[in-house]
């Protein structure tokens, strides 16, 4: 279905088009009016008028059909256009009866590759793996949802120099006592320990160094003790995964590793397109306009010099596997922004090797930090990975305590606790602009004031217990926006597929939070001002259950998108 913008922009159009053939009327959601048209200015700079004159003979000529109330004129030529309650209440009532509330479908369906989360083998995730994580989950089911097909993939780090150190240090520690502490996700403490030896111990260095030329050799016991190490750091991801409620499937995880049988041929790629350049026996593309310091050109380094393979060369096999066997039209890259230049230069030898091209396009969707309460990088006390597991575990003890103070309305408290606090700790993070660092601040996630997940999922789960008290639930009945409270919410209502087409344009959910909050807000003014179960007399009341029912399914479809549940009671 159009949405209210689409209309306006339709209506709007002919007259522009009078003028300059195309010429585009900027049309802005604005504090000033319902909408704003901002166009008129430079198309009267383009025809040599004085603006306002532009302005009248626009507005002379466009036929509204019913959608505006009023138009006027204001400062250099802008138009202040408000929306006839007619257009808003066909609006609603439209949205009402799509599943999608509004949101249509993408003109072409693409196949969309999601590279988030990414943890690595035998180290702890850390609160980066979680921003990754919560953002590519909600792009993924926001992705879906408008209709493109969504391939999730878990790139961890499960190849490389340290697994040489790592078996030798699970064959020291004999199998089974391994696995133990691996199974109860004391990962970063197996990490430590192999280390340490292998800094402080020449023998054990050397037995870690022969046992990656047995791993990389395909020895067969090597790999065995290898997927021991894999499996066990992947059942503690998904149990993470799990608690969070994300939608990465083991079958999503295509690791590093993944990719070994294909380097030859990227060296072949590479290699035909004239592209390879050996820098002191390592295997080198320059792409143009990365230097260093010193202005010199910067390599990205496909093999090096022992002829083994890193982390840039599996991701160029990854994007040309991605392009040519998944069909891929798009590839997001959803990694902490330090990355940036990684995979700016992969792009670009991609492109240069003709994987990448005007049909496929791959973006890197950095974010910013996760700091804790001193603004330094959030670490424990003496300075150590945070455990994901814990930290979500603590956030479900704080929420319950919040529930209690609260005397929670649910009999389920361990269940809306849980909601409640991934709900929090998800909002918190999507809710910033996904480039920026932000604090992680218990008591600020987990308010039910302000802008935080518990609130919208409390004024979600209130619209739901006016439903649960009311004697006759809302069945379509006719809306009448009498009040300005019932007006300012039927706007935001119907701008849920903006919303939408914002964090699309900018891949960042954070337009969706926004849009959230303020709808949350409207919905706790109008409930403020206009009774809903006590209203007036029975059209009243049914067009209020009317705009409640919307509300809340707004809501919770909203949250559903963020990958935050949307608990019926609290
Ligand atoms: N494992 C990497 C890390 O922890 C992230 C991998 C991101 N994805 C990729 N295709 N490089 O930093």
């Amino acid at each position: 279905m159009a949405t209210l913008a689409e209309k306006l922009f339709d209506s709007l159009t002919p007259g522009f088009d009078r003028l300059e053939q195309g010429a585009d009327p900027v049309l802005r959601r604005s504090d000033h009016a319902d909408f704003q048209v901002n166009g008129v200015m430079g198309l009267a700079k383009r025809l040599g008028r004085p603006p306002r004159d532009v302005a009248q003979e626009i507005v002379d000529h466009v036929d509204f059909q019913g959608l505006v109330d009023s138009v006027e004129i204001a400062g250099p030529g802008f138009l202040n256009l408000t929306v006839s309650d007619e257009a808003l209440i066909s609006q609603l009532e439209e949205m009402g009866a799509d599943e999608a509330l509004g949101v249509s479908a993408a003109e072409k369906a693409q196949v969309v590759v999601v590279d988030y989360s990414a943890p690595n083998v035998a180290k702890e995730m850390h609160v980066g793996h979680l921003r990754s994580t919560v953002i590519g989950d909600s792009l993924c089911r926001i992705l879906e949802f408008v209709g493109h097909q969504v391939l999730r993939r878990n790139h961890i780090g499960d190849w490389g120099t340290p697994f040489g150190m790592l078996i030798e240090h699970l064959v020291d520690l004999g199998e089974d006592n391994a696995v133990a502490n691996l199974s109860v996700g004391d990962l970063d403490g197996f990490y430590r320990e192999a280390r340490g030896k292998f800094d402080a111990d020449d023998t054990f260095k050397e037995r870690s160094r022969s046992r990656v030329v047995l791993l990389q050799g395909g020895d067969e016991e090597t790999l065995r003790l290898w997927r021991v190490l894999v499996a066990e750091s992947i059942h503690y991801f998904d149990a993470v995964y799990e608690e969070l409620g994300v939608g990465l499937r083991e079958t999503d995880v295509v690791g590093e590793s993944a990719y070994n049988d294909m380097l030859d041929d990227v060296v072949a790629d590479l290699e035909a397109a004239g592209l390879l350049v050996d820098s002191d026996g390592a295997l080198c593309v320059f792409p143009e306009g990365f230097v260093n310091r010193d202005g010199e050109p910067l390599p990205l380094i496909v093999r090096k010099s022992d002829e083994g393979y890193g982390y840039a060369a599996t991701d160029l096999a990854a994007i040309r596997d991605r392009v040519s066997h998944l069909n891929a039209d798009r590839i997001l890259y959803v990694v902490g922004a330090p990355q940036s230049q990684h995979f700016e230069m992969c792009f670009a030898v991609a492109t240069m090797a003709g994987w990448l091209n005007e049909h496929t396009q791959a973006t890197h969707v950095a974010f910013g930090n996760v700091l804790g309460p001193d603004r330094k990088m959030f670490k424990t006390r003496d300075g150590g990975t945070v455990k994901l597991k814990g930290l979500l575990d603590e956030g479900t003890l704080r929420a319950r305590s919040a529930l209690e103070e609260r005397g929670a309305e649910a009999s389920d408290t361990d269940v809306i606790a849980h909601q409640l606090a991934m709900g929090a700790i998800k909002f918190a993070d999507l809710s910033t602009d996904r480039q920026r660092d932000y604090v992680f601040d218990w008591d600020r996630m987990l308010a039910f004031e302000g802008d935080t997940g518990p609130y919208l999922q409390y004024a979600h789960a209130r619209i739901r217990s006016i439903f649960r008290r009311a004697d006759s639930l809302p069945s379509g009945g006719k809306i009448t926006l009498t009040e300005p409270a019932e007006r300012d919410l039927a706007r935001q209502l119907v701008a849920f597929p903006e919303a939408i087409e914002n964090s699309l344009e900018t891949l960042s959910p954070s337009k969706l939070c926004t849009y959230l909050f303020t709808l949350a807000q409207q919905f706790t003014s109008f409930y403020e001002f206009c009774p809903v179960l006590k209203a007036p007399d029975e059209a009243t009341k049914a067009s209020r259950l009317e705009l409640c029912e919307l509300t809340a399914s707004t809501l919770r479809t909203g949250l559903g998108l963020l990958g935050i549940e949307a608990p019926e009671r609290m």
